[in-house]
């Protein structure tokens, strides 16, 4: 059964939704490791709970991105971690940590790809006023939130919604499609 790094900085619902989908054998894999560079944030406490093993990486304090990569790729490594899930992790990443698991590096973003790259994509969304947003599972390269898109979900923006409301509509779907994004990874990688 092929191993699950995740790396979140967050409260953890992808993550959770990832262990979810193990359990439930929608996705043929097991978590083998949880990282989260913010000690004590929601998704160690989830990691906790789900008794799932977890390591903080704190990033203040680390001389570099690269840095702080190369002892995420020594954690997964020593994990037998073969694909690798950003899931709500807010830090960019260098090719120290892209370089290390080709083709095998996932990550999900709040917006339909290629519009509304980088940090709150939801309030970006709304400040654009679109009708329709969503969410975008993809591989991850150097370039942010640039890389081949596995899978998206679109929902549709309400003249009603505030910021908490349409994050919770697109967060809904992000818990469906993530899974599914790895699923096809993950059998791209058993098939060699
Ligand atoms: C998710 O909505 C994810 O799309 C977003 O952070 C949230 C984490 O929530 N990621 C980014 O914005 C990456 N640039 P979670 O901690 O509950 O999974």
């Amino acid at each position: 059964i092929l191993r699950l790094g995740v790396m979140a900085s967050g409260a953890g619902s992808n993550f959770e939704a990832l262990v979810q989908a193990c359990t439930d054998g929608r996705l043929q894999a097991e978590v083998a490791l949880l990282v989260v560079n913010n000690p004590g944030c929601g998704a160690q406490q989830r990691a906790e709970r789900l008794a799932i093993p977890c390591q903080v990486h704190d990033h203040r304090g680390v001389a570099s991105r690269e840095v702080l990569d190369q002892a995420l790729v020594a954690a997964f490594q020593a994990a037998g971690v073969d694909v690798v899930v950003m899931a709500g992790w807010m830090r960019v990443v260098t090719s120290t940590l892209i370089g290390a698991f080709p083709e095998r590096l996932i990550n999900i973003h709040p917006s339909l790809l290629p519009s509304f790259r980088g940090l709150d994509a939801v309030g970006q969304a709304l400040a654009a006023g679109v009708t329709l947003a969503g969410c975008t599972a993809h591989l991850v390269c150097e370039e942010v939130d640039a890389g081949r898109i596995l899978v998206q979900a679109a929902v549709p923006v309400l003249a009603t919604d505030d910021h908490p409301s349409l994050n919770a509509r697109i967060q809904r779907q992000e818990h469906r499609i993530l899974p599914l994004a790895v699923s096809l990874v993950v059998d791209l990688v058993r098939q060699g």
